[in-house]
């Protein structure tokens, strides 16, 4: 570099080419299962209590783990899963998104893949339930299912609570009312423990953030007033999954302008980007994101490209690209749900499921 430039220092604090702001920017995702959970000791340990008995060879208990979305419910027990995973081979840990897998059909598969089964092709339900009794009878097993209140039948716990003798079952859902609200006979059949997953606040929420920002980011690349306005946007939303999609942006942001360091500016950019993301209501969509809303509505469960097809018919504008993010957004709101199928006649595709128009607000009951 030219002596003038050198000491000017315009180009110090332009990234190079090939640097990157980002030392594992995985850290950043949902999923990423973080080696601690600060702040969540307690609800950790109360859940290890109800597995205890397990360990004894008696059964355990069952509990309803419930609270507003990402505040680290499903991480919490995840992060537990591992440490059981570790500790001993006899406790057998099975997770379900129910999201995903809404039925006893759908359930029963999954359970059978995670313990290794695979001659699952052309049975039934109960078939599936014969086998998984079979191999964890022989030990004892944890069941967490996640987002139970989007299952649609709930024979599989029943059966789970007949046939399988040393178990714990862990439910997980924003709704608290979901599990008031279910059937005299289950109730009684389950007797819930009850854990409150209570919101974080600022202290925990900078806490949290700063932690996974130093495994995502390399030193000292984070100016310290842009970091707090991070922090305190995710306060404010009171929900880490904002925070880590804040944080990642910034980053993003900063990488297109080749910026050495993340700053206010760039972190201003990437919450305006998250408005997209952090929709409650319908009527803070855009207007054509409504009316594929309400198309989705009218024909629920139908395949993506079906859908659009009806778009088109109806004056709809824009490629099919345009169309995909706009379902995506719809999707990671959850305004609508997405089922991606494999095989069959027409090889793989997507099917969209309507869903709700507004918040419920029925964790307040
Ligand atoms: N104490 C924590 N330490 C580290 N990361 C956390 C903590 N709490 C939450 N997170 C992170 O925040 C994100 C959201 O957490 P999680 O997925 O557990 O939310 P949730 O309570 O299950 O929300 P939802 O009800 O929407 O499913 C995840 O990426 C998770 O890793
Ligand atoms: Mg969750």
């Amino acid at each position: 570099m030219p002596k003038l430039f050198k000491s000017m220092g315009v180009f110090n604090n332009i990234l190079k080419d090939n640097e990157s702001l980002f030392r594992d920017s995985v850290a950043l995702d949902y999923d990423y299962i973080p080696k601690l959970i600060p702040y969540r000791e307690y609800e950790q340990r109360y859940i290890a209590n109800c597995i205890k008995p397990l360990f004894a060879k008696r059964n355990g208990k069952n509990v309803l783990v419930h609270g507003s979305p990402g505040i680290g419910k499903t991480v919490a027990i995840k992060h537990l899963f591992n440490e059981l995973e570790e500790e001993t081979d006899d406790i057998v840990p099975i997770y379900i998104n129910c999201w995903q897998k809404n039925t006893s059909f759908k359930i029963n598969l999954d359970i059978c893949e995670q313990l290794g089964y695979k001659f699952t092709h052309n049975k039934k339900t109960d078939d599936l339930f014969d086998i998984i009794k079979d191999i964890l009878n022989k030990k004892s097993a944890v069941f967490c299912f996640d987002e139970i209140d989007k299952v649609e039948d709930l024979s599989f716990l029943y059966m789970i609570l007949e046939k399988i003798y040393r178990k714990t079952i862990i439910l997980i859902t924003n709704f608290k009312i979901w599990a008031v609200n279910l059937d005299t006979r289950l109730k009684s059949r389950l007797t819930l423990e009850d854990i409150n997953f209570k919101k974080y606040n600022h202290t925990e929420i900078k806490g949290i953030l700063k932690n996974r920002l130093q495994y995502a980011f390399v030193s000292n690349v984070w100016e310290d007033d842009a970091f707090n306005i991070a922090a305190k946007k995710t306060a404010e939303i009171e929900d880490i999954r904002s925070g880590l999609y804040i944080l990642k942006e910034s980053g993003n942001c900063a990488e297109e302008v080749s910026s050495k360091k993340i700053t206010i500016e760039h972190v201003n950019k990437a919450i305006e980007k998250l408005s997209d993301f952090s929709i409650k209501d319908k009527t803070e969509l855009k207007e054509d994101e409504q009316e594929i809303l309400e198309l989705i509505k009218e024909n629920s469960e139908k395949k993506i490209g079906d859908l659009f097809e009806l778009y088109k018919q109806k004056g709809g504008s824009g490629v099919y690209k345009t169309f995909q993010r706009k379902i995506e957004k719809l999707s990671k709101n959850k305004f609508i749900s997405i089922s991606k199928t494999q095989g069959g006649a027409e090889g793989n595709t997507t099917i969209v499921k309507y869903e709700r128009e507004t918040e419920t607000k029925l964790n307040e009951y």
